[in-house]
């Protein structure tokens, strides 16, 4: 593939991931969006949860079996905080043909936090220390960690650079908030500057990456980041990763691409899902970020969420293409 050429310069081993989002991006998602769009060279999974005595929950750990993950390279990732724990569920990921594994250290939800996992563990050092120097020899995997800059202060990413300096990572990935922002707020560039600035790994750049001028603002800044990772930007606008490798003149009709898509999708998750209300809030939560990008897309989604039935569901997506609609691209998220 030719490298992607910007104003400011050419980017010859510029990698793109899908973020894990939990609820959004699991096989089902994952399957149909890339039978239709190019542009990411990987996805990371959504978190299983590594439970005591190494369980983990049998649909979480389907999710990654590779006989469902043909089409794009998938990194696994696990929630969790005790070694042992981890490195069962680890292993078995090792068995089923993933050579590295990530470990969520990011995850804002109070839920977790107040366990001391995800982002909960940040604002405790000597805890990410005592877990790694414990878990390394426990696994056959490599290790990469996604995580935010804190928990409560943006300070606490600076004290934990010089620890996780002293193991070998496959990656970091950063997202530049505080786990106490959740969402809110700005990403904080300088902040990721500094922490880049302390670590001796490659560091992976996640945050409001919602467009291609987005992209170029921020990769103008880090010209050493080569990996990028796209989360909600990706739901809002599918063509994003082909629109900053500049790909995207391939599609010729975006909406017909958008509803093949759609139709994949709701059929993959027909069959997938046992009862009708599940299916009609995974079609919800698809059309919450996507459905805005579209020409009259509000108004759809409010008829949208009253839904119950996949029978109804269908005569409402049905209806809003026939009337016709045209690809706006996103508002925002
Ligand atoms: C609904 C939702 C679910 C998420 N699930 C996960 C998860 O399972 N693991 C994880 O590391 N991050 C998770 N995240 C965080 C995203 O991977 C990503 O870090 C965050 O959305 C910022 O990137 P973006 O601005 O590109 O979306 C989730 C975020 C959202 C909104």
């Amino acid at each position: 593939m030719a490298p992607c050429e910007y104003k400011h310069k050419v980017l010859p081993n510029m990698q793109l991931y899908l973020a894990p989002l939990q609820g959004f991006t699991d096989r089902v998602f994952r399957n149909s969006y890339f039978r239709f769009f190019s542009g990411f060279d990987c996805a990371m999974a959504p978190f299983i949860s590594a439970l005591q005595l190494g369980h983990c929950k049998k649909k979480e750990l389907m999710d990654v079996l590779p006989e469902h993950n043909g089409l794009m390279k998938v990194i696994p990732q696990i929630m969790g905080n005790d070694p042992s724990d981890f490195a069962v569920v680890a292993n078995l990921l090792f068995d089923m043909g993933y050579p590295s594994v990530n470990w969520n250290l990011g995850c804002p939800y109070k839920m977790l936090t107040k366990k001391k996992k995800g982002s909960g563990l940040l604002c405790y050092p000597e805890r990410v220390e005592d877990f790694l120097d414990r878990v390394f020899p426990l696994m056959k995997t490599r290790l990469s960690i996604k995580m935010r800059l804190g928990l409560h202060d943006k300070g606490e990413i600076l004290a934990l650079m010089p620890i996780l300096n002293r193991y070998t990572l496959d990656e970091i990935t950063i997202h530049p908030r505080t786990g106490a922002q959740m969402y809110e707020g700005g990403v904080d560039l300088d902040a990721f500057g500094d922490a880049c600035a302390m670590s001796r790994h490659t560091i992976v750049y996640n945050g409001d990456i919602r467009s291609r001028e987005d992209f170029e603002r921020i990769s103008a800044r880090f010209g050493f980041i080569e990996r990028w990772m796209i989360g909600r930007g990706v739901l809002a606008d599918p063509f994003l990763p082909m629109t900053i490798k500049g790909e995207c003149d391939r599609v010729s009709d975006k909406i017909k691409t958008i509803k093949q898509f759609h139709d994949d999708y709701y059929q993959e998750r027909l069959d997938y899902l046992s009862g009708p209300a599940h299916v009609t809030d995974r079609m919800k939560a698809f059309w919450s970020y996507l459905a805005p990008s579209l020409e009259g897309g509000t108004d759809f989604f409010k008829q949208v969420k009253k839904v119950k039935t996949p029978e109804h569901y269908t005569s409402v997506v049905e209806n809003f293409f026939e009337r016709g609609t045209c690809w706006n691209g996103p508002s925002g998220i």
